[in-house]
């Protein structure tokens, strides 16, 4: 997957359309993490630096085609502005007469934000209409948004049909990173799997069988591997309709020979909530009325020993309640382990959601070799599926065929004498 990136294109004087993922947490009216805005900023810099006018475009939340206040980018601009250091103005609607002024008076060297684009229905339908609006606005596009790469909209694949359209250098990071993971993994090759429901990553895992040497599974998830196996969780959290898939991935785990790894004990608790009372059992002793919280300390042993050899780990998911922070050892203990590997050479490569909020309040996130800005996205790139963001982003061409190599002449010496 060789795309043609925002290097290649000839931007300076023109406007350049820039799809970003600012979908971002917002507490009070301020940006809770903004990691995503600051992955955004190189590709942001690069176009002014080379005199393009940038529109950045980006959805935040899920507004249903309506105007949410609550779901309105002046927060994100504020915080863009801060780290630009450069008033960033949002119009007041991604379409109508001052949003087209606004992009008439850019200049070169200059940006500005169209308002959340889900506020019109027309972007998350693929709307022809709505596109060709957009498409008007500039005479390049550029597509930075890895972490909604998976949609199929508007501003991802209705707007690159119309513009010479180019990854942005987040997007060509991360295509970098999550398809080695795929192709060339160093070897051995561990998945480290966690969060609550085993139904959003049974596609993943099925499709890393075939790619790992081991996979190490906790969190929520971990229970509808335990029941599968045949042992009893308790009250803890279970998708009794996902046990026959889950049987299927530790069959597809056997017959590829890899080790599947789940927990020996667990942390369970009478409640999941802060102060409940709590207590380590193995996994064949889940009581009755209590919910597995985490991963037990026999298990974080067996987990850091099958990860010794590693020289490349995928994490996604937290291996506990983490959020409740007495039940996030597991969690905690896994990023700590992660940092050191990824300082010792190990490619640690994480994706999205939870497991990044572990490793930020860790403040660990520095030291890992990749941290997707993608959840769904990044997962659906490890499924091996298609996303539709970047299929629709030009192909970086194939060298020319080159021609046959003629030997050099050779000296008169070596010359065959001529026969006449
Ligand atoms: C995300 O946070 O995963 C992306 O921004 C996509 O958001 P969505 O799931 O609302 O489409």
């Amino acid at each position: 997957m060789d795309k043609l990136t925002v290097r290649d294109a000839d931007v300076a004087g023109k406007r350049v359309l820039v799809r970003v993922d600012f979908n971002v947490p917002i507490e009070d009216g301020k940006v809770k993490d903004d990691s995503r805005i600051r992955a955004s900023i190189p590709t942001i810099r690069y176009l002014l630096e080379h005199n393009a006018s940038v529109i950045l475009m980006s959805h935040l939340g899920r507004p249903n085609g309506k105007v949410v206040e609550s779901a309105r980018l002046r927060p994100v601009a504020e915080r863009l502005s801060g780290l630009l250091r450069w008033s960033v103005p949002v119009t007041g609607d991604a379409l109508g007469l001052g949003t087209t002024d606004a992009i008439g008076r850019l200049k070169p060297g200059q940006l500005l934000l169209l308002e959340n684009l889900r506020f019109h229905a027309a972007e998350e339908a693929n709307d022809p209409e709505f596109a060709k609006t957009l498409a008007s606005y500039g005479q390049v596009y550029v597509n930075d948004a890895f972490g909604t790469a998976h949609r199929a909209h508007a501003s991802t694949v209705g707007v690159p049909a119309l513009l010479p359209a180019y990854a942005g250098l987040l997007m060509e990071r991360e295509i970098r990173n999550l398809s080695a993971l795929l192709e060339s993994p160093a070897r051995p090759f561990a998945a480290v799997v966690g969060g609550a429901k085993v139904s959003t990553k049974i596609a993943v895992l099925e499709h890393l069988v075939s790619k790992v040497d081991t996979v190490l599974v906790g969190g929520g998830m971990a229970n509808t591997f335990l029941v599968a196996r045949g042992l009893t969780v308790g009250k803890s959290l279970l998708e009794k309709d996902r046990v026959e898939d889950a049987r299927r991935v530790l069959d597809a785990a056997e017959q590829q020979g890899i080790a599947f790894i789940l927990p020996s004990d667990v942390v369970v608790a009478k409640e999941v909530t802060r102060g409940a009372e709590h207590k380590i059992v193995p996994v064949h002793k889940i009581p009755n009325s209590w919910s597995v919280v985490d991963i037990g300390p026999q298990t974080r042993a067996t987990f850091a020993e099958a990860l010794e050899e590693a020289r490349t780990v995928f994490w996604n998911g937290p291996l506990g309640v983490f959020e409740v922070p007495t039940f996030g050892d597991g969690t905690r203990a896994m990023a700590r382990d992660l940092a050191r590997r990824a300082e010792a050479g190990t490619t640690v490569v994480v994706g999205g959601g939870d497991s990044v909020a572990a490793l930020e309040e860790a403040k660990l996130t520095s030291r890992m070799t990749h941290i997707s800005t993608g959840g769904g996205a990044s997962l659906e790139f490890l499924e091996g599926r298609e996303l539709p963001g970047i299929a629709v982003l030009q192909d970086r061409p194939s060298p020319e065929p080159s021609a046959p190599r003629r030997s050099p002449p050779r000296s008169s010496k070596e010359r065959e004498p001529v026969v006449r």
